[in-house]
């Protein structure tokens, strides 16, 4: 079969490490798509930049709209509202799906782009956009869409658990911690989405949609972040067993007359060292979900970085060039001949 041409924008943190993906793998993700995936080009703003992986050059551009207009699928992570709205518009107005990691845009104008997916019968997926690796979009959305999810709670920013992790355990001072944050790839560009609760706004703004089935929007989050916590308050919380951590919490709530709705909100909450969430290290996030049915569910994992977040953002790349090779629904990996089951008895292994 044709390959199918996929355009990039953005090769920065994350971006790089989809190219990297894209180039590397290709053969095995030619295998599991059942045709070629085509890297056709990288839009950036300089061509010349440092990237932690880089692809040939011929493949950076400036010119974003001809890479998108030339894809059969595009995957934006630039970051940012503009271009990256524009330019996700331009593909699924021309029916060409689009995989982003950009929980900024989606808590803003998701609802518009998913409307002109809609009309077009384009896809837009985004599983990278909460909580890095972690498959938790999809299980909200597929796995759990026969029960009635009551509360979405968890740690979903891995740049404000990693400088409070560096604050509780080292005594790191939070300036110090934030720019390791920024040098290891887990902060956004700018990095006060982060500090300042936004980033975990948004990504409990799409995980109430997705769980709840509404609309709902960064306005619709209360925030508070972590930027007035200081190491005299992180001892203090040690000093009485707790730990301080970013929760982002999405729950049903009724209002005092009687309304049904959501409560959307992000804090810094004191929890006890036996918690689950006081566990979580560094970068990594948990989410925790409760359904009437299904009970408690936790979801554990990278929350951010290059490379674990672009295998989100390519398992909704595979996922959609599956369906546009064979139509239908996704289909399983196929078996591949070159990793063929091994006598237990004599094969050594990782762990
Ligand atoms: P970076 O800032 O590292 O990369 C952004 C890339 O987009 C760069 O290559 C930049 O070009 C390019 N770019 C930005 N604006 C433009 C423009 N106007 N025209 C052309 N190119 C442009 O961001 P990340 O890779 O960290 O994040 C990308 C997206 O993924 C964001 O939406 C972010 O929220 C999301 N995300 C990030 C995660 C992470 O851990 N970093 C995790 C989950 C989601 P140049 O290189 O020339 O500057
Ligand atoms: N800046 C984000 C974070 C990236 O630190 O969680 C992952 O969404």
């Amino acid at each position: 079969p044709a390959a199918l041409k996929v355009a990039l924008l953005g090769g920065g943190t994350v971006g790089s490490q989809a190219a990297r993906i894209l180039t590397e793998d290709a053969e095995a993700l030619r295998d599991r798509v059942g045709a070629p995936l085509e890297l056709t080009g990288i839009a950036v703003r300089s061509r010349g930049a440092e990237r932690d992986w880089r692809a040939d050059p011929a493949l950076y551009t400036t010119d974003a709209e001809a890479l998108v207009d030339g894809a059969d699928i595009v995957i934006e992570l630039m970051g940012g509202i503009e271009p990256a709205r524009t330019l996700i518009r331009r593909a699924l107005a021309a029916g060409t799906s689009v995989i982003t990691g950009n929980k900024a845009l989606l808590a803003q104008h998701g609802e518009e782009l998913f409307a002109l997916a809609s009309e077009t019968g384009a896809q837009l997926s985004f599983e990278a956009a909460v909580a890095g690796a972690i498959p938790i979009l999809r299980p909200l959305r597929d796995s759990l869409s026969g029960d009635t999810v009551t509360r979405v709670m968890g740690i979903a920013n891995g740049t404000t658990n990693f400088i409070l992790d560096r604050m509780d355990t080292e005594g790191a001072d939070f300036a110090d911690a934030l720019a390791e944050a920024q040098r290891l790839g887990y902060a956004e560009a700018d990095p006060t989405a982060d500090v300042g609760g936004l980033d975990a706004a948004a990504k409990a703004a799409i995980l109430a949609t997705l769980s709840f089935g509404a609309p709902y929007t960064l306005d619709d989050v209360a925030v508070e972040g972590i930027t007035a916590i200081t190491a005299e308050d992180n001892a203090a919380a040690a000093d009485a067993g707790y730990v301080i951590k970013l929760l982002a919490i999405a729950e049903r709530a009724t209002a005092e007359d009687g309304t049904s709705g959501a409560v959307l909100r992000v804090h810094p909450t004191l929890l006890p060292r036996e918690h689950p969430l006081a566990s979580v290290r560094g970068a990594y996030n948990a989410v925790f979900v409760e359904a009437e049915n299904a009970g408690q569910l936790m979801f554990y994992g990278p929350g951010a970085g290059g490379a674990p977040t672009a295998s989100a953002v390519m398992g909704d790349v595979v996922s959609i060039a599956q369906r546009i090779v064979r139509g239908g629904p996704a289909r399983l990996r196929t078996p591949v001949a070159h990793l063929p089951a091994l006598d237990a008895a004599e094969a050594s292994t990782s762990c």
